[in-house]
């Protein structure tokens, strides 16, 4: 596990937009892996810059995003789909068609799972995984329980998950209560991982997840076990690591 210090937010996202565009540049056809929230819209942000200047190319880059929330549709504006189409897919040349969100409007959700595994299966598995952290250690929507998830499944989503995300809704009550999620055994196949966090919020976390044992109340400390992980943090979010 590697682990890049960087002074704030803005110097975390150029770090990440680096490493996910020499991903682009070595492979231009490469499967990355993304992922919503607040932390990685500075990222996208930097990734557009680059490809505005000419310095990244996404013609052939194709991706699949780890979580959708289960009910909402792709016109809604808090679907991972709009997030995506927003920060990152409608801001680049990347094709339609190479862009890959779990349909968050499948009412059978056995099926929209086994459709999604099966397909980041058929692309020869996620070259890089972008990955932010969830206040209780989650990754994707994989929150914390008594066992790691293995597969693409349907989560029930944990008040302190709804409590995080209410902000993006009208009130919490808008929040879904369920999401589709790659599974931890999902994301543990990508054959590199990139998980960036900022912010003194979640340095109790980090510490946790990173320092801490590996256990799925902690769904973050499985990346202890990977054998290719970079994390980039910020100095708030890396505070109470242990020196
Ligand atoms: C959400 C997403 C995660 C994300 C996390 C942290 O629930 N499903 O993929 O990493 O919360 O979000 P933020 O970056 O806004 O703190």
């Amino acid at each position: 596990m590697k682990i890049y210090a960087t002074n704030d937010y803005q110097e975390m996202s150029r770090k990440a937009a680096n490493i996910l565009s020499a991903q682009v540049i070595l492979k231009p056809d490469c499967v990355l892996g993304l992922a919503t929230g607040s932390t990685p819209i500075g990222t996208y942000d930097q990734l557009v810059d680059w490809y505005k200047k000419g310095d990244v190319d996404f013609s052939e880059v194709k991706t699949v995003n780890l979580d959708e929330y289960r009910g909402l549709t792709r016109d809604n504006d808090q679907s991972y789909y709009y997030f995506m189409h927003e920060h990152l897919f409608d801001r680049v040349n990347i094709k339609e068609e190479n862009t890959h969100v779990p349909d968050g409007t499948e009412p059978d959700a056995q099926k929209e799972c086994d459709r999604y595994e099966a397909l980041i299966e058929s692309m020869g598995g996620v070259d890089i995984q972008l990955l932010g952290l969830g206040h209780n250690g989650h990754i994707g929507f994989n929150e914390p329980d008594s066992v790691f998830p293995q597969r693409t499944h349907c989560v029930n989503l944990t008040e302190s998950t709804i409590e995080a995300n209410k902000r993006f809704f009208a009130s919490a009550d808008d929040v879904p209560r369920q999401a589709y999620t790659m599974g931890i055994g999902t994301i543990m196949k990508a054959k590199k991982i990139l998980l960036i966090v900022n912010g003194e919020g979640k340095a109790d976390i980090v510490a946790k997840a990173f320092f801490g044992p590996v256990t799925p109340e902690v769904p973050a400390s499985i990346l202890q076990l990977h054998r290719d992980v970079i994390i980039v943090a910020d100095k708030a979010a890396l505070s109470k690591v242990p020196v």
